[in-house]
Parts: structure tokens; sequence; C-alpha cells
């Protein structure tokens, strides 16, 4: 009973990551870093006891727009790294737009110091904030922004 009254009021957060973010810990290690996404959200499980957190990754652009859909009228955030998606996705950005779930937009590299064509953001507009570039760490400080 106790627990079941604790749940409720735990916040209710998921982690969507785009393409090619399966293969954190092995994609260009000198970019991303050389943890797989599996170890780090364990231990951002284990420091964010608080609150009730998922996890969902896809390469496809539809499935993440279905994710967006599934949680984004009872969730009380979504982190969203969408990969490549996030400079080239008009649909993704009308996803973000069309719920009621905060969304903060994160990137684990620095994008600006990057290519060009990273430096812009169809998401960034219609998020409710941006953490880039702080390595996996941005994950754990877009959570502090919901905690
Ligand atoms: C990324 C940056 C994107 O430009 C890139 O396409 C990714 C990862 C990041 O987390 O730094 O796949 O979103």
């Amino acid at each position: 009973m106790l627990l079941l009254q604790k749940n409720r009021t735990m916040k209710r957060i998921i982690i969507i990551n785009g393409p090619n973010l399966n293969l954190l810990g092995k994609r260009e290690p000198t970019v991303y870093g050389e943890k797989d996404f599996e170890t780090y959200f364990s231990e951002l499980k284990e420091i964010f006891k608080n609150i009730e957190l998922d996890y969902f990754q896809s390469n496809i652009e539809g499935e993440i727009i279905d994710k967006i859909h599934e949680v984004g009228f009872s969730y009380d955030g979504i982190i969203l790294n969408a990969g490549a998606y996030t400079h080239t996705s008009i649909a993704i950005a009308d996803a973000v737009r069309g719920v009621t779930t905060p969304v903060v937009e994160v990137h684990i590299s620095n994008v600006f110091k990057r290519e060009n064509y990273r430096h812009h953001s169809y998401l960034s507009a219609v998020c409710r904030g941006c953490i880039v570039g702080f390595g996996l760490d941005s994950y754990r400080l877009a959570l502090e922004g919901f905690n």
C-alpha cells in the first residue's frame, strides 16, 4: 500500500534515442565515448531512484514518432536524442509540438563544434530546452532538469 502510494507520486520519464545510438560504445568512440547505453542507463536508474525511468531506441523515424505519441500525454518528461533526425525531421518536430509532455533535446557531442549540417535542429524550437556536448552526462543533466 505504502509502495503503491509512493509510486503514484514518482515522475515518469522516458529517454528516446534515435538512429545509430544503439551503437554507443562501438561507434566513433572518440566522439561518443566507450560506454554502451544499456550500462549507462543502469547507472542513471541507480542515481535517479525517485524517477520511473524508461528507455526506447529506434533507427526508424516513424517508430520514434509513434513512441512520442504513445507517451506524450501521460509521461512527465521525454528526453530525446533524435540523432541525425534532429537535423532533418520536420515530422519528429511536429510530433513533439503535438504532445503535451515536455521534451528536452539532448546531444552527446557538441554539435556546434562539428560539421555545419549539424548546426541546425528542427527540434530545438519545439523543445523545452536543449543539453548539448557533455558526453553521456548530457542525459543526467536533462534528468536533473525534471527532478
Ligand atoms: C548526436 C549528434 C547528431 O548530429 C548525430 O547524427 C548523432 C548523435 C549526439 O548525440 O551528439 O547521431 O545526436
